[in-house]
């Protein structure tokens, strides 16, 4: 594996690959890896004949009062995670190389970014799609994986790459799960033991919305009326959002139809953690 810091380097490398007719398969990530993120490698493995992953802690996703100063890194275990993956390029950009002192340009996906995570983390996604728009100029990759567990970045940077013609597949990979159900997550590390107890209530949730939908309950108010029961009984989870909504545009509906996300964000004790469902139904 080949560990590249400058973007002209990885250029040069992948370009080669490219010109042998390889296929280029692209997991960008913010390290601190973990299970998630090794499904989404072990995926762009099956799929393409070269893999790449970068690691970026994008400073321009997190607002000014988020966490990225605190936000984990370990870059010596990461690395040892993709050498035991077969990664073939880690890409490991410095802030300067990525961001020079004069930047100016920034890609933004209306709408789709208003609601849900998009409405408390004002600029996210477009710290985001303009970071990703970055990563795809600099890598030309074939496909690019992300997973469903960030439902909403997932759906956004589909709708980047047909907007913008970038010449790539986006892939999405289903979420990996803890043993109780909690949804893998670099941040689950600033859960205190009592709190790491409680986090499991999030999938819960969800799964109790699976059942009532799976029932018969069409009513998305009920569903949702259910889950904050199920919610309310752990004290320690502070519900930020609770949205059912269509996948395709992600506009809240009160009866449920078609392919539908049930998606929630809640705070516990310092993480801000997310989680959903995708539904689909016939009638
Ligand atoms: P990060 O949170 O490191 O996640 C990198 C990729 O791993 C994303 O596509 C995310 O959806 C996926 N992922 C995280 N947890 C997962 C889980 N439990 N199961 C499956 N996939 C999981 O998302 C980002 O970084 C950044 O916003 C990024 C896209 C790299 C842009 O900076």
């Amino acid at each position: 594996m080949k560990i590249v810091t400058k973007i002209a380097e990885l250029r040069k490398f992948l370009e080669a690959e490219r010109s042998t007719g390889k296929s280029v398969g692209f997991v960008p990530t913010m390290g601190y890896l973990h299970d998630g993120h090794v499904a989404l490698v072990r995926e762009a493995s099956k799929q393409c004949d070269v893999v790449v992953v970068s690691i970026f802690v994008n400073p321009t996703q997190f607002g000014p009062h988020e966490d990225f100063q605190a936000y984990p890194r370990n870059l010596q275990r990461d690395a040892k995670v993709c050498e035991r993956e077969g990664v073939d390029y880690l890409f490991v950009p410095s802030e300067e190389e990525m961001y020079s002192s004069d930047f100016l340009t920034f890609v933004e996906v209306q709408e789709l970014t208003g609601g849900l995570c998009g409405a408390s983390r004002p600029g996210h996604f477009k710290g985001v799609t303009t970071v990703v728009a970055k990563l795809f100029n600099i890598v030309r990759p074939h496909k690019a994986f992300f997973g469903e567990k960030d439902a909403q970045q997932l759906l956004v940077v589909k709708k980047l790459v047909r907007d913008l013609n970038f010449d790539l597949e986006v892939v999405g990979v289903p979420a990996v799960r803890e043993k109780d159900g909690l949804a893998m997550s670099s941040r689950n590390k600033y859960l205190d033991p009592k709190e790491r107890k409680a986090a499991p209530v999030l999938f819960r949730s969800l799964s109790l919305a699976n059942e009532k939908i799976a029932e018969g309950e069409r009513e998305a108010d009920k569903v949702k009326q259910a889950m904050k029961e199920l919610l309310e009984t752990e004290p320690l989870v502070t519900l930020e959002y609770l949205s059912i909504c269509r996948t395709e545009d992600l506009k809240e509906i009160d009866k449920l139809s078609g392919d539908v996300l049930v998606a929630l964000a809640a705070r516990v004790g310092k993480a801000r953690l997310i989680d959903n469902l995708f539904i689909s139904l016939n009638n």
